[in-house]
């Protein structure tokens, strides 16, 4: 088979496209943050609630409390048992990044988690939603890039 330099290219660069892909491949949320519709991402997050409690110091349900989630580390929690692949990532924090790449799709952002809900595929939705988490703390993380 000959493959001419056009054709490598192409190869090429979708191999380097695959090998740089965020870990779920989720749409980036973040020139979103600062417009979302806050009252909409409350909305959202009762999808949540049926599994996580989200007041400060409330009890853990299924899947553990998310106050203050942005900004702290994955599997924070002393009290929560947490799946082994989320407790691998204990030293990692959770930014509005990795918190987009997982809402958009939990098992194929952290392979192995026990959360299982199939994700929010709207990005205005993930938006939205993040941003209401972001005020569940006493001191919000700030905007990315402010
Ligand atoms: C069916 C139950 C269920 C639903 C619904 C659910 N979760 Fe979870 N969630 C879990 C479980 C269980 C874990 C623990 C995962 C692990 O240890 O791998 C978890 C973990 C998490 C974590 C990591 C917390 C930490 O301390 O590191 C975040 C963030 C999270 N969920 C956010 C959400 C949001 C936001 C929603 C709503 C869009 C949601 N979850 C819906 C069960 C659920």
């Amino acid at each position: 088979m000959k493959i001419n330099a056009a054709a490598l290219i192409v190869i090429i660069s979708s191999l380097i496209a695959a090998s740089s892909m965020a870990y779920a491949d989720a749409p980036s949320i973040n020139a979103m943050l600062a417009k979302a519709d806050i009252v909409a991402g409350e909305k959202t997050a009762h999808n949540c609630q049926m599994c996580h409690s989200f007041g400060k110091g409330e009890p853990n349900k299924t899947g553990p409390n998310l106050w203050d989630i942005i900004g702290s580390n994955h599997a924070r929690l002393d009290n929560y048992n947490y799946s082994s692949s989320m407790k691998a990532l204990h030293d990692t924090k959770w930014t509005y990044d990795t918190l987009n790449q997982f809402l958009y799709s939990p098992q194929s952002a952290i392979a192995g988690t026990k959360m299982a809900y199939p994700g929010i595929k709207d990005t205005n939705d993930r938006a939205n939603l993040i941003a209401y988490l972001r005020t569940l703390s006493d001191s919000p993380l700030p905007l990315p890039g402010k």
